[in-house]
């Protein structure tokens, strides 16, 4: 059995008792770091995914520069539609484009059906490496998108402004919507058991484009999928975190997914949230990425903010409330890290 050097990331998510709060950033493994911008100048962003060396070499730059408590694997959400037999491209700037959409009923049942040992074994090599490299220091995530994000790239072609595409579908064509919902389900049903045998300590799911439906809308063509996939998590040690993006309503039925973990993004409150969910699950976040932008006075003063608000006891992760920006100076994350690892014992004393 491994015993991990440092394992406040995993207690806090299951709400146990920590001495100081958690802390890891999203997209903390990117462009950011100058570090990282190095490896990339030899490799375009997908070789990168696919080579399980320079993947784990970039998923350690974190740990070893900025000091976070848990490492999150370089990979992509999109590799699941890649691995489906869409075509993907990463432009600069642009992000990542889908050169031939999902359109038609056929093109969703030619979707292949994907075993991720086999079709996405890349990244389980890139987990297993990056464990051995990590040697136990802190613990490994990994992550997915869920149903309803991956969707909407797949049928959008890229990002978009209106999501006209996808939000047309599950109006006039809802049985379609559901049927890819149903059939990208299984593909990260059978991806996050994979990563969980490959050696990751904790799964994150990120539904980016939740918040661009209606609560109603959110229950049936997201959480319900959602739900589905964390029941058939087969390892029920490993903590769940779900990241409903922009969402603001729901967080009862979000409470009740089965995740152990809710990650908030910055235009909520996190303590209005730990009082609407009673302190049913543990709740990730939420600092403005963009407060990284200012001195680190200001930066200090705002996070202190997010950790007040949260108020006393475990069950709170540290994080931005989505991915840190390509143009901050690594410095200011630093500032951040090292403040919430000086700051947060005051929120845990009665332990
Ligand atoms: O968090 C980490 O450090 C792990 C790595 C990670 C990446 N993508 C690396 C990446 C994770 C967890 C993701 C998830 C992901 N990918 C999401 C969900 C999270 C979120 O941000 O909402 C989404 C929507 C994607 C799709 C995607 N991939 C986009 C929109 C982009 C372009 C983003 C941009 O800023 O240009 C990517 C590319 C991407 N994924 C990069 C990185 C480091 C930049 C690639 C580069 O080096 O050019």
């Amino acid at each position: 059995m491994e015993k991990l050097q440092n394992d406040l990331f995993l207690r806090a998510c299951k709400k146990e008792a920590t001495e100081r709060t958690p802390i890891w950033i999203m997209r903390q493994a990117g462009r950011f770091l100058p570090e990282y911008r190095k490896v990339r100048e030899k490799a375009d962003f997908l070789t990168m995914c696919k080579t399980p060396e320079l993947a784990a070499e970039v998923t350690l730059l974190p740990v070893d520069l900025i000091g976070v408590d848990a490492a999150i694997i370089f990979s992509d959400i999109l590799v699941i539609p890649e691995a489906m037999g869409m075509k993907l491209e990463m432009h600069e700037g642009r992000g990542p484009v889908f050169p031939e959409p999902i359109r038609t009923e056929t093109d969703i049942e030619k979707l292949n059906v994907i075993n991720a040992a086999d079709n996405l074994g890349y990244v389980m090599d890139a987990i297993r490496l990056t464990k051995s490299e990590l040697n136990n220091r802190v613990p490994l995530i990994g992550f997915s998108g869920s149903p309803w994000t991956l969707m909407t790239y797949m049928i959008e072609g890229g990002s978009s402004k209106n999501y006209s595409k996808v939000k047309s579908l599950i109006f006039n064509r809802p049985d379609l919507a559901h049927i890819l919902l149903e059939k990208l389900s299984d593909a990260v049903v059978g991806y996050l058991n994979e990563k969980v045998k490959s050696g990751v300590n904790a799964l994150q799911i990120f539904d980016t484009w939740g918040g661009i439906l209606s609560p109603v809308d959110f229950l049936e063509f997201s959480l319900k999928y959602v739900k589905k996939i964390i029941n058939k998590i087969e390892n029920k040690n490993i903590p769940i975190i779900f990241f409903p993006k922009s969402v603001h309503s729901n967080f009862n039925a979000i409470a009740d997914s089965g995740a152990d973990v809710i990650s908030l993004d910055w235009t909520v409150d996190i303590g209005e949230v730990r009082k609407i969910i009673g302190g049913k699950v543990a709740l990730q976040g939420n600092l403005d990425p963009t407060t990284l932008y200012a001195g680190k006075d200001i930066i200090k003063t705002r996070a202190g903010k997010v950790m007040d608000s949260y108020g006393n006891g475990s069950g709170h992760i540290f994080n931005l409330g989505h991915g840190i920006l390509p143009d901050i100076n690594p410095d200011n994350a630093k500032a951040l890290i090292d403040f919430v690892k000086e700051q947060s014992f005051k929120y845990h004393k009665d332990n």
